[in-house]
């Protein structure tokens, strides 16, 4: 099967209206230090924080935001919280993509009738700048989403949180501006289950798919599908392995996560050169694509506005679909377990996710699997 665009979803039948991403949380062991990592490396500023001195007896969360994109970084103070439980199980990981929403009541009530199991009963949030209203479903593994209603609100974040402050300036942006996407991985058969989840409980459509002939290399395979809703402003592709001669990516990922779970978030830029320039300037480690990518890079993806020298030297791969191209980049896991990663995509035009890049990725992926041992 060909991968495809649908035609995006009409507005009227959208029950489930969502402005965008409202956070990413994340549940890591230690969230100082990551709060540092993230602000160094990928240019976040750190500009709200809860824990001991706000009263949090448990957890300590540390907010992030570069663009439009927040990350919620928490991580436990006792050994036998939730948080704890989970770092222990999951390692550090995404915990709740938490969407933006004008009513989470409605949105909580309407989801949880249509099916979905509920996580946290819609709850008011208060202090001097107005009140929040949050709820949650569950999705695959222990992931979440929470709905974020925020319209009497014009604080800094939401209740509990204070401004960080600290002389230190931070290293400077790159040039994140959004969340693209977001990629669960789930267990051998339980894609179409995720699938139909979207669909029914939060009236998704399937804008694209993948099965294991356009994702396969020597070795491994994967199919994918990707969900969106009505704006297309939330993307979800939901991966699961597909019988290969060795163990694909995704059943390393699911091993070392213990279970299914977020793989990577893709974060926009309007200047990839920039940034991919700035991360990999700070540290930040990408995967090699063989430099003979490059030598049919313009024969498959013809005229694009970047020089080829560029993209090559910086190691950025481009795909092109019948709406326009993208540019985009992997980097290699950002915790010690092989399991959570960024791409860094810039699109002009293309709706797609960069199919024609699959093949020459999955190889990079399995280059570092085998230095690992995993393949
Ligand atoms: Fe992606």
């Amino acid at each position: 099967m060909e991968p495809h665009v649908h035609a995006a979803p009409t507005a009227e039948q959208d029950f489930l209206p969502i402005n965008g991403t409202d956070y990413i949380e994340f549940y890591v062991g230690n969230a100082r230090q990551a709060a540092h990592f993230y602000r160094t490396a990928f240019g976040f500023e750190i500009v709200g924080y809860r824990g001991l001195e706000t009263g949090s007896r448990e957890t300590t969360s540390y907010l992030l935001r570069q663009g439009k994109i927040r990350f919620l970084l928490t991580a436990p103070l006792t050994p036998d919280s939730f948080v704890a439980r989970h770092v222990l199980r999951h390692g550090d990981g995404v915990r709740d993509i938490a969407l933006w929403v004008d009513d989470a009541r409605a949105a909580f009530e309407e989801t949880v009738r249509r099916g979905a199991t509920p996580v946290y009963e819609p709850e008011v949030l208060e202090d001097e700048h107005g009140r929040i209203v949050r709820a949650a479903i569950a999705t695959y593994g222990d992931t979440i989403h929470s709905f974020i209603e925020r319209r009497h609100y014009d604080g800094l974040f939401m209740p509990g949180f204070v401004a960080w402050d600290n002389p230190y300036a931070g290293a400077a942006p790159v040039g994140l501006k959004y969340v693209d996407h977001c990629v669960g991985n789930v267990n051998l058969g339980e894609m179409e289950a995720y699938v139909r989840f979207y669909a029914d409980v939060m009236g998704f459509k399937n804008l694209i798919s993948f099965d294991d002939k356009t994702i396969s290399t020597e070795y491994s395979a994967l199919m994918s599908k990707v969900m969106a809703n009505g704006n297309e402003r939330i993307k979800f592709p939901i991966n699961e392995p597909a019988p290969g001669r060795k163990k694909s990516q995704i059943e390393e990922y699911l091993e070392y996560y213990r279970g299914p779970g977020v793989q990577h978030v893709a974060m926009a830029t309007d200047d990839i050169l920039h940034t991919v320039t700035e991360l990999r300037r700070r540290g930040v480690e990408f995967l090699h694509v063989p430099t003979t990518y490059y030598d049919v890079l313009q024969e498959r993806v013809g005229r694009i506005d970047e020089p080829l020298d560029a993209l090559a030297e910086l190691g950025i791969l481009v795909d092109r679909d019948p709406d326009g191209y993208l540019l985009q980049i992997f980097t290699k896991p950002v915790q010690d377990r092989p399991t959570v990663f960024y791409e860094i995509i810039q699109r002009k035009g293309a709706r797609s996710f960069g199919a024609g890049n699959f093949k020459a990725l999955f190889e990079a992926i399995e280059r570092e699997q085998a230095l690992r041992g995993n393949l």
